[in-house]
């Protein structure tokens, strides 16, 4: 197992449309463990591969309190949303950060396992919000997309001075 590097936003690397997975070897159950470590030492709720610049439709995530419900989503596809509810965001990927979005209250989603078998979920709340958050991520989009160009731009000279001062530490 290892520990993965996470990007953080403006890296335009965030912005790359994943690929299909369309091999599920053991590279792939590796990246999955490595996803799953990065994630919980973050520690955060979920973890696309995007964000560890490996631009494949996978996510990982594990929404309970006990960190004891890991989930794997590759390449996964709302069939289903209904309903709308809002919720404040962060994301790994721009840490410090939480903002409300808006999002299907309800989804079912389709996607492969690790051996490549499908399966349904149906989740609502805070899964369902992990879930479409993550599936932006695969999409090259983040939740402050969503926010408003005065805002997404002051978190975005924030970070990038942020990142100036670590490089000169
Ligand atoms: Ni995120």
């Amino acid at each position: 197992m290892a520990l993965l590097n996470i990007l953080h936003f403006p890296d335009p690397r965030l912005r790359t449309i994943a690929e299909a997975v369309t091999i599920f070897d053991e590279d792939l159950k590796t990246l999955v463990s490595d996803m799953f470590e990065t994630m919980y030492e973050a520690p955060g709720i979920g973890l696309a591969a995007t964000q560890v610049d490996v631009h494949k439709r996978l996510l990982v995530m594990d929404v309970s309190e006990e960190k004891n419900n890991p989930k794997v989503l590759i390449n996964p596809e709302i069939l289903e949303k209904e309903g709308e509810e809002e919720m404040d965001e962060g994301c790994l990927s721009v840490p410090g950060y939480y903002e409300t979005v808006r999002r299907a209250e309800k989804i079912r989603v389709r996607a492969q396992d690790a051996h490549g078998d499908f399966f349904e979920i149906s989740a609502d709340g805070l899964e369902a919000v992990c879930i479409q958050h993550e599936m932006d991520h695969l999409e090259g989009k983040l939740f402050v997309d969503y926010i408003s160009n005065l805002k997404r731009d002051r978190i975005r000279k924030k970070l990038e001075k942020l990142k100036k001062q670590e490089q000169r530490a």
